[in-house]
Parts: C-alpha cells; sequence; structure tokens
C-alpha cells in the first residue's frame, strides 16, 4: 500500500519530534502494510515554513535510518499546502508528491471559496494537479447540511441569520482538475460522527482518487489505521487500489 499524506518527518512541523520518533511511526506503517509513504510536512507561512530542500534533506536522512532498522519503507518527498493569503510566495518553489505533478493541498475551514478557488487557479497555471486533502474536514467544501452539528446549532443561536456555506466549491474545484484524497482517520471516526458520515458518502460518490494515513504520532495511531482501513474495505470493492493510490501514480 502507498499512503499519500503522511506526517513522518522528525522535527519540522507536528510530526515526530525526533529521528527515534520517525522510526517508531514508520514501523507501525510498514507494520500495517505500506511499503511506500509520502512524506507530506504541512507548509503554513509563520508557523511552520518548510521547503522543498529542508524536506528532501529530511527524507533523505530519515530512509537511511530506515534502512539501517531494516524497515521496509520507501520514502518520498511531498508538502501539504495551507492555500492561505499567503500561499502563492510558495509558487517558485513548489514540492509535489515525489516525482508526480500531484500538489498536496489543505484549504482551511475559515478561508474564503475565492482565496481557494484563487490559490488552486495559480496551481493549475503552474502546471501542478492539486490533491485536495480530507475535503470530508472541509465545510467549505462539503457544506454542513441543516440538521448537522455545529452548523444547526450556529443556525439556532443566530435565528437563521447565518448564511449557509457556499455548496459549489466543490464542483469548481473538480472543474478546475482537483483530485481528493480521504483520511483513513475519518473513517475510523477519528474526527467525529460527522466527518465519518461525509467521508463514507464521498467515497459511496467516487469523489476520492486515493486515501492516505495523515499520520501524526498521537495515541491510537495504529487503531486509527487499522479500524481505517477495515472500514474502507468493507465500503467498497475498489479499497486496494485506493490504497495503493492507483489512480494517480501508474
Ligand atoms: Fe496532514
Amino acid at each position: 500500500m502507498i499512503d499519500c499524506h503522511c506526517h513522518l518527518l522528525f522535527g519540522i512541523d507536528d510530526g515526530p519530534e525526533t529521528l527515534e520518533g520517525a522510526v517508531v511511526m514508520a514501523r507501525i506503517l510498514a507494520g500495517h502494510g505500506f511499503s511506500e509513504v509520502y512524506c507530506t510536512p504541512h507548509c503554513i507561512s509563520g508557523l511552520y515554513e518548510n521547503t522543498p530542500a529542508i524536506v528532501r534533506d529530511r527524507v533523505a536522512r530519515l530512509q537511511q535510518a530506515l534502512d539501517l532498522a531494516e524497515i521496509p519503507l520507501r520514502l518520498w518527498p511531498g508538502m501539504e499546502y495551507y492555500l492561505d493569503s499567503r500561499f502563492f510566495e510558495e509558487l517558485p518553489d513548489l514540492q509535489p508528491l515525489g516525482q508526480s505533478r500531484l500538489l498536496l493541498v489543505e484549504a482551511p475551514n475559515w478561508a474564503g471559496c475565492d482565496l481557494i478557488v484563487e490559490n488552486i487557479r495559480q496551481i493549475v497555471a503552474s502546471g501542478y494537479v492539486p490533491l485536495i486533502a480530507h475535503p470530508e474536514r472541509c465545510n467549505l467544501i462539503v457544506a454542513p447540511e441543516p440538521d448537522e452539528g455545529l452548523w444547526a446549532r450556529a443556525r439556532r443561536w443566530f435565528g437563521g441569520g447565518v448564511s449557509k456555506p457556499p455548496s459549489d466549491l466543490l464542483s469548481q474545484l473538480q472543474g478546475l482538475g482537483c483530485l481528493f484524497q480521504g483520511n483513513l482517520g475519518s473513517f475510523a471516526g477519528r474526527y467525529g460522527k460527522l466527518v465519518e458520515k461525509r467521508a463514507v458518502a464521498l467515497l459511496e460518490a467516487g469523489l476520492y482518487s486515493c486515501l492516505g494515513s495523515d499520520s501524526h504520532p498521537l495515541p491510537g495511531l495504529e487503531i486509527m489505521i487499522s479500524d481505517g482501513i477495515e472500514k474502507v474495505s468493507r465500503l467498497t470493492p475498489d479499497h486496494r487500489q485506493l490504497l495503493s493510490a492507483g489512480r494517480l501514480f501508474i
């Protein structure tokens, strides 16, 4: 299996702090059947200011450690770009997923649709294919149903005066050629029932091109991965292809 979204690199985002911690995580991933991992640390201006050179250096150091420890995992460089108002600063030097033209991006829930679309247009104009990380976690992309959680409470508090998030962002993104990556943790219930429900709906609608672990060094990582894989394999006969990112890298 291929993990196309993983915070496995040490000391550069909210992934493991040390090389040793990264080796522990890598052992877990290999133990669950992953053979390749795209290392995708956050790139967020003012918080995690990672560059392709930093990522490639960490990948080389970690790969060496994994080879020494005989952990059968092939690492590739990547990044998870945050589509905020300073994303354009990254455009001259972008890090795609390995040797592909795929660029993993995250749409902040607080950002307006116009900003997201503008950033996506710039990515496409630069010759890359945006791969939207975990759309099931983004209220801008998957507008909450009227009876869903926070949105329903907000509508009650404000007497219906809060406008509903635009629901056409998803189709705009599809029209711009975006692909979509789901999180195993979403299927495992890691982010709550609402996100789990959305993930199942998007999977059944055939939206996802691939699934990833979005692993961080958190308690319950092993359970999250095994529950996620188990749930997805029950939901779709396509699970092997989704878990090997088969539609992307062949
Ligand atoms: Fe992530």
